[in-house]
């Protein structure tokens, strides 16, 4: 089994837009999970791609201008093989200051695994879907 990671190319996202469309299907069943949502959720952002044994399998979405990281993305199928771990480490390396994101308090799973890399709330709030809190990364090498 080889994991790399990858700053995504265009020829990439339709292969994102599905990976997004069959996550957020599973993980917030009551989400738009479609194309278009995929398309407006990654404008003015960067994308890095986790390819395991050659196949895509999730990306990240970053807004540089603030160091957001707005998207985490594993196919269920692959979750729990390390790619969203290595997909952090990557952007992390890249990132010139602290990085922060969202995740719903109802995913306790996403909270679990960022406490466990370092990231630590700093906020929170209440959004349509629900109360989210605001995750910080303040530094040191992953
Ligand atoms: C939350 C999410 C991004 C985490 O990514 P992931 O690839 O599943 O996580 P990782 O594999 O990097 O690390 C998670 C676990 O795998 C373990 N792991 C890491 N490498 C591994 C390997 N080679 N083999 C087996 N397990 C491994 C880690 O120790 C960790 O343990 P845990 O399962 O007890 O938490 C992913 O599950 C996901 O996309 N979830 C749905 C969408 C979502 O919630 N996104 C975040 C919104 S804010």
């Amino acid at each position: 089994m080889t994991l790399a990671v990858r700053r995504a190319r265009p020829a990439d996202l339709p292969v994102c837009a599905d990976i997004y469309i069959v996550t957020v299907s599973v993980t917030f069943p009551g989400e738009p999970a479609t194309a278009a949502a995929f398309a407006e959720s990654i404008v003015g952002e960067e994308q890095w791609v986790a390819i395991l044994d050659g196949d895509i399998i999730g990306y990240i979405s970053v807004y540089w201008p603030t160091n957001f990281i707005h998207s985490l993305y594993i196919h269920p199928e692959f979750q729990s093989r390390g790619a969203g771990r290595a997909l952090l480490a990557e952007v992390r390396k890249l990132a010139e200051g602290d990085m922060e994101l969202k995740t719903d308090k109802a995913n306790v799973r996403a909270f679990t695994f960022y406490r466990r890399l370092g990231w630590r709330a700093v906020g929170e709030g209440m959004a349509a879907s629900g109360p989210w809190w605001r995750l910080r990364w303040t530094g040191g090498r992953p």
